[in-house]
């Protein structure tokens, strides 16, 4: 054997990483190569010969150590390496240990601070006043959405996605109506300048005062802002809201003499959109909408809100109409929506079905008895003649009519 190469032995690269496999030894081995600042690696197994025998550079060699590493291949005299898989088996376990579920709140929250249950978490109380939405017994809060509700109390800044009529908007007011917190909202589909967002110089009685836009009025007193339609705002509008999405993040009101504007504790800010991150797929639906950036999604917690599930909405329906409709009839008209939201998905329906449209139509059939007759002004009017023919067929598959 020749005498050690001591340029080999410097470089730090250099030897042969090793693991164990149930059956015998398998390896890389890394040598100098012939040509510059390159590095030959082989793989094989025991003794035989070199299976993989290639050239790479420094840095191809590196991420090829990380992934040795984590695979459990060691150089002789190298530190123990975790076996292979005990990281990945390991993460979970990890975690669990380190989830905190409810402790987070204690932190957020004065011991003596009143709060109230909803579904499994506890939510601080704020106080009555006209702009607490008015509650909706029927309301259904799936267990799917205590996520959401842990990021109100964490003063996360949420953002709620999904098709037109999901549930997006009256989750938040649900929320809001039992926590007895004032919910403002602003739409950003054509009706909201930055003057209503941010505020305004206005002449009153010959003197010049200041009207604070939703933004600040939500900020100082501590109300809730659900910014709706987020994906069709104007960029002037998307530039101040990024200055408050930090927990804390304070509002400069720059027309005000750069007034700085600190966020009550109660403050939250909430956005809805339709077709923007995973729903970008439907943006042809959502006609005129923005695509937003990652970085300023990146400071939202973005929620994919599906329609409810077939027996959640004949929960929800027979919550809502009482005594008058039946599990049967529930869970019929259940059926109908979730078959009419599949012909969407697959695009052979242009119109979204939603929730609202559903309990609507239920309400009209429940007083005139004549659920075709009730379909005209909840549903077909309001569609295409395609879209009507192929939902009333849809409707037709579901209920037996007399004719
Ligand atoms: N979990 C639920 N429990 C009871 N009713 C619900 C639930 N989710 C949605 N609804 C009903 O569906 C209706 C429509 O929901 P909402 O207005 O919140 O939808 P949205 O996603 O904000 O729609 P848009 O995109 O059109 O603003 C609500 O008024 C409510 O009656
Ligand atoms: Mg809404």
């Amino acid at each position: 054997m020749n005498a050690p190469d001591p340029q080999l032995q410097d470089d730090p690269y250099i030897g042969r990483y090793e693991r164990s496999a149930g059956h015998g030894a398998e390896w890389w081995r890394v040598t100098l190569s012939d040509r510059p600042q390159m590095y030959r690696i082989e793989h094989g197994r025991d003794e035989a010969p070199a299976n993989i025998d290639t050239v790479v550079d420094l840095e191809n060699l590196k991420s090829k150590l990380q992934k040795w590493h984590r695979e459990g291949f060691l150089r002789p005299g190298d530190k123990e390496a975790p076996v292979a898989g005990e990281g990945r088996n390991g993460f979970l376990k990890d975690l669990k240990r380190a989830a905190p579920g409810k402790a987070i709140f204690a932190t957020l929250s004065q011991p003596d601070h009143a709060t109230t249950l909803i579904g499994t978490v506890e939510m601080p109380l704020g106080h009555a006043g006209p702009l607490v939405p008015r509650l909706n017994p029927a309301y259904l809060f799936p267990g799917r959405f205590a996520d959401i509700l842990q990021d109100i109390v964490e003063n996360r800044r949420v953002m709620l996605i999904g098709h037109t009529g999901a549930g997006k908007t009256s989750l938040i007011e649900q929320v809001a109506a039992r926590s007895q917190h004032g919910v403002l909202r602003a739409n950003m589909n054509g009706q909201t300048t930055i003057g209503d967002f941010v505020g305004f110089w206005t002449v009153k009685g010959g003197e010049t005062l200041w009207v604070d836009g939703v933004l600040p009025t939500a900020m100082r007193e501590g109300l809730w802002l659900v910014v709706d339609e987020i994906d069709f705002a104007e960029p002037s509008i998307l530039a101040v809201l990024t200055a408050v999405l930090e927990p804390h993040g304070r509002l400069l009101l720059k027309e005000k003499g750069n007034e700085l504007v600190a966020p009550h504790a109660s403050f939250r800010l909430f956005a809805t959109a339709n077709a923007v991150g995973a729903m970008s797929i439907y943006r042809h639906l959502y006609q005129g909408a923005n695509l937003m950036n990652e970085a300023f999604l990146d400071r939202w917690r973005v929620y994919l809100m599906d329609y409810l599930s077939p027996e959640e909405e004949a929960e929800v329906l027979m919550r809502t109409l009482g005594a008058r409709i039946t599990p049967p009839m529930a869970n019929t008209l259940a059926a109908i929506a979730a078959d009419c939201r599949a012909a969407f998905a697959r695009e052979d329906l242009a119109s979204a079905f939603s929730t609202r449209r559903l309990l609507d139509w239920a309400d009209l059939m429940l007083r005139s008895g004549d659920p075709e007759r009730a379909a005209g002004p909840a549903i077909y009017a309001k569609v295409s003649a395609e879209d009507a023919a192929l939902i009333r067929s849809i409707i037709r598959h579901h209920i037996a009519f007399d004719d």
